[in-house]
């Protein structure tokens, strides 16, 4: 495969695997990213259980074991929207992979400056690569990283669609036909930045005619890829702190510290999972099959199976021996919920999903145990709370937690 890719956001946890991806199959690939994560980890006291490498090494190593070069450009596209649109005009891409987002839901509601961050950076940030692409009058296609959060995570009482519900309406005793975008629901700040974005699409998409693929993303679990695998300098981040942890790789590293597992309230939450080589290889396909000039947005759900949460406490429970522990739930969402997904979209492209192994995940267990020692126990449970009247419970009980109504005032 040739030409050029952009990939805003690759030196984090899902863009650089999907980097070092895309540059395996022979695209060449530019980095944009502002290191923001990296400073992040620092405001919050903490790192990457994993020991990552500098970019500088990072790149060094792809060219040292592949041969590939992968250019880096340090530049905040919330903020550098001149230097975004000239290395647009430079590079000529025909896509351009969008990570570049703040994207941890308890980090967004950790307190109004966390939340104005959040919304100035992802807006901003989003608006500018669309507004810079247009400017350009480069043909770019706009692959963007959403959320299957933006669908809400209350029971929709059927499948989640790809983006769009076909409804039927009675116009004047008429029934008509019609696809609308399926009614967006954030449970966060975080969410709700990203139910935004959709509709910068919605609209540059038809004033614009921008081609642009939203991929809503399920949570990812998991760490390596076969190309993070080729060299030490390559590893991929592995977050396990309350606020950017996702919580299967959250439950893996606390069995392998000892710790008990933190299921917030009753466990009750059904949540949709992808591993994260699937994540790479769900971009490379829609890389490669992009809409058509005029074709409205394309959405897939980029996930291969749901999951209730406490179910996975048991399943890494039963695998590791780990205690599981209940905690009065940080979030403001319902404490047991169904979730139906319709994933049709990559599978018809040929997508085998990686569903949950017991292999892959001792894969994942024995990258823990690896660097536990790099695991500070402090800062797996987090300070933040979706409201200041939520309890900060940092003991836990062996039973369920209370119900939301118990301890949330009334509003
Ligand atoms: N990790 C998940 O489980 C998950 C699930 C669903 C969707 N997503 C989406 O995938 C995308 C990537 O997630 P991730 O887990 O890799 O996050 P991450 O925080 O590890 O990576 C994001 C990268 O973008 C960079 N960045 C942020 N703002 C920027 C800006 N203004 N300018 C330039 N660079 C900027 C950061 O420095 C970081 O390297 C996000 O948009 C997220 O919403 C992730």
């Amino acid at each position: 495969m040739t030409g050029n890719v952009i990939v805003l956001g690759g030196d984090g946890f899902c863009g650089w695997p999907t980097a070092l991806h895309l540059s395996q199959l022979g695209y060449d690939v530019t980095i944009v990213d502002n290191l923001s994560r990296r400073k992040i980890d620092i405001e919050l006291g903490c790192k990457s259980l994993t020991p990552i490498a500098t970019v500088e090494q990072r790149l060094n190593a792809w060219k040292e074991v592949t041969g590939k070069q992968i250019d880096f450009v340090n530049l905040n596209i919330a903020e550098d929207y001149h230097q975004l649109r000239d290395l647009i005009i430079d590079v000529e891409p025909q896509t351009i992979v969008h990570f570049a987002e703040q994207r941890a839901a308890p980090y967004s509601m950790k307190s109004p400056t966390h939340k104005r961050y959040t919304v100035d950076n992802n807006i901003n940030g989003t608006h500018n690569v669309l507004c810079a692409i247009v400017e350009s009058g480069v043909d770019v296609h706009l692959v963007h990283l959403g959320t299957m959060g933006v669908y809400g995570y209350g029971t929709a009482g059927m499948a989640v669609p790809e983006g769009y519900l076909h409804i039927f309406v009675d116009v004047e005793g008429t029934t008509k036909e019609v696809d609308i975008p399926y009614p967006s629901n954030p449970g966060s700040i975080y969410h709700m930045t990203k139910t935004l974005d959709a509709l910068l699409f919605y609209y540059y998409n038809k004033n614009d005619e921008l081609r642009v693929t939203d991929l809503h993303q399920g949570i990812v679990w998991g760490t390596n890829t076969d190309e993070t695998l080729l060299h030490p300098h390559l590893v991929n981040r592995f977050d396990y702190e309350g606020d950017y942890g996702t919580v299967l790789n959250r439950f893996l590293v606390q069995a392998a510290v000892g710790h008990p597992l933190t299921v917030y309230g009753t466990g009750g939450q059904t949540r949709a999972f992808i591993n994260i080589r699937d994540t790479v290889r769900c971009i490379a396909l829609a890389v490669t099959n992009p809409p058509k000039k005029g074709e409205r947005v394309k959405i897939f759900n980029q996930t291969t199976e749901t999951h209730r949460v406490r179910d996975l406490a048991e399943l890494v429970s039963s695998l590791t021996g780990a205690d599981v522990r209940y905690y009065v739930n940080p979030r403001k969402e319902d404490l047991e919920n169904e979730l139906v997904v319709k994933n049709d979209g990559f599978l018809e492209l040929g997508l085998q999903p990686i569903t949950l192994s017991e292999g892959l995940l001792e894969e994942v267990v024995d990258v823990a145990t690896k660097y536990r020692d790099r695991c500070d126990a402090s800062k797996i449970l987090t300070d933040s709370r979706w409201r200041e009247d939520i309890p900060l419970d940092h003991i836990g009980s062996e039973i369920p937690a209370m119900l939301e109504e118990d301890f949330i005032a009334a509003d």
